[in-house]
């Protein structure tokens, strides 16, 4: 579609930024925290960028006032964080934390004071230990019910005061990281393991909508997926075919089944072949395809899609610049060296996009795929969408007192403006929440890769003064804000 002019950005859209509570919070082991496989992983040898873990991350715990002034000063109209269940229920199950949840009270009044609507993320990828120690977590159904169990409770806590709820963050990339490339904890090689704890996942996700929809009739919930559209590498029919396979099990593997109920044909035919696929039983199917266990809008978490060709090697494609950056890429789709529990023949190759430029760390910049992204989405399921997440993971550098990020100013103009094209298209848009408010914790590249609008002073020792320094990508976005995306100048 092509258009003279751009329709406006909607007059409620809500301009936010995202969290995850392992990555900012910190006091890890405070006010009767729990432990999480995080907080286990990252302290094993070699696991994590140095070692980093989320022990203090950038003390969100303590300074949540501070930032959350600093987001009214910003004029943000969401905030998008997570609970971490091991705070509130330390064991995952049984005993409630109170100390826990008085702290996202706390946080909830002080949001709601600031006139910032609260987005609540119920699972970003913290599961408490003890689940995983006496169920072997995901790919033991009893979390499905500890799952449900925990998220009665923040239902019952928080219903009141939030409105949009995010039920599991990303799971494509957890299940695949966690159960596949051994990169994230529980650290196993196993497609079959893989595709098991994804089936847990989807219908703890089922069971937990169903029950919001009878818990908190006036919310909207819905899953963040980490979403990529596939192009074909060539018009050779082979490589459209590889980038249908792709689109199939990157993207319809998940969305399919919290939309619809029902696992994409042609992929699970493949892994029914390959006796990797997990066991659906009549029950099962029938809460998968329950309309109330349907979500009330998707969220879409936006970094870049992927391109492929027949497969032809198994190989992960490295750029240079990102050598000495990578341990992993959560959106690469080989593991670096090929394991016995893999299938001898995979469905794709993932290569190199020659159209796109590259990040420091080699995540491709594609704003129109963004685009494409939410056409296809919205055009497939016609839920609203919401932009859970966005951004620009880099290398910033603090010079006479300023974080001059005209890069990350750049990079989140261009996907705005394809936001704006995609809703003068026809796309029923929300919000945006870039990734992220302040710096924090990347899981595996620790305080190297940097994404916030406020610089913090925490390094890969862990022993940073903490302060906080808007960078210039601040103000720009309060401006975005308070012009209702009109206005993407930089003021010099
Ligand atoms: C998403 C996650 O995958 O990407 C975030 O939901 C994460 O938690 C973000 O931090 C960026 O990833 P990374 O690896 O660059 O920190």
């Amino acid at each position: 579609m092509f258009h003279k002019k751009l329709d406006n950005f909607p007059k409620d859209f809500l301009w936010g930024a995202s969290s995850a509570a392992y990555q900012i919070e910190g006091a890890a082991t405070e006010d009767g925290k729990g432990k999480s496989i995080w907080d286990v992983y990252a302290h094993e040898k070699g696991n994590t960028y140095k070692g980093t873990s989320g022990d203090v991350a950038v003390d969100h715990y303590h300074k949540y006032k501070e930032d959350v002034g600093l987001m009214k000063k910003m004029g943000l109209k969401a905030y998008r964080f997570s609970i971490a269940w091991s705070r509130v229920i330390p064991e995952g199950v049984g005993k409630v934390n109170i100390k826990g949840l008085k702290f996202y009270h706390n946080l909830i009044h002080e949001l709601e004071k600031a006139h910032i609507e609260p987005i609540l993320t119920i699972y970003h990828w913290d599961l408490p230990l003890a689940l995983q120690e006496k169920y072997g977590g995901w790919e033991s159904a009893k979390t499905i019910a500890a799952f449900k169990n925990y998220a009665e409770l923040l239902f019952r806590e928080f219903g009141a005061e939030v409105k949009y709820w995010v039920t599991i963050n990303e799971q494509n990339v957890f299940t695949s990281m966690g159960y596949r490339w051994g990169t994230h904890p529980p650290k196993k090689h196993s497609f079959k393991l893989m595709l098991l704890a994804n089936h847990h996942i989807n219908i703890a996700n089922a069971e937990v909508i169903k029950l919001f929809h009878q818990m908190v009739p006036n919310g909207m919930i819905g899953p963040s997926f980490g979403y990529g559209p596939t192009y074909a590498k060539t018009s050779d029919p082979e490589d459209v075919l590889a980038s249908m396979n792709a689109n199939d099990f990157n993207n319809n593997w998940w969305l399919d089944v919290y939309c619809t109920g029902k696992y994409p044909f042609f992929c699970k035919k493949q892994f029914e072949k390959w006796n990797i696929m997990p066991e659906v039983t009549g029950e099962e199917q029938k809460i998968l395809e329950d309309t109330e266990a349907h979500p009330d809008f998707l969220g879409i978490n936006y970094y870049h899609g992927g391109t492929f060709q027949q497969n032809r090697i198994q190989k992960a494609v490295k750029s240079e610049e990102q050598e000495s950056f990578d341990k992993t890429d959560p959106y690469l789709e080989q593991p670096k060296e090929r394991n016995a529990n893999e299938p001898e023949v995979p469905m794709f190759n993932n290569v190199e996009n020659s159209y796109v430029d590259k990040t420091q760390w080699g995540w491709e910049k594609d704003p129109t795929g963004l685009r494409i992204a939410l056409r296809q989405v919205y055009e497939k399921y016609h839920l609203p969408i919401m932009i859970t997440e966005n951004g620009l993971g880099a290398q910033d550098k603090v010079v006479k007192g300023k974080i001059n990020d005209n890069y990350r100013i750049s990079y989140l103009s261009e996907h705005i403006i394809a936001m704006r094209e995609a809703i003068t298209d026809g796309v029923n848009l929300l919000g945006y929440c870039a990734w992220s408010f302040t710096d924090l914790l990347s899981w595996l590249n620790g305080y190297s890769k940097r994404y916030g609008f406020v610089y913090v002073d925490q390094n890969d020792q862990e022993n940073g003064s903490l302060k906080r320094i808007p960078k210039r990508s601040f103000s720009w976005y309060k401006n975005v804000i308070k012009s209702n995306g009109k206005d993407l100048k930089v003021e010099e």
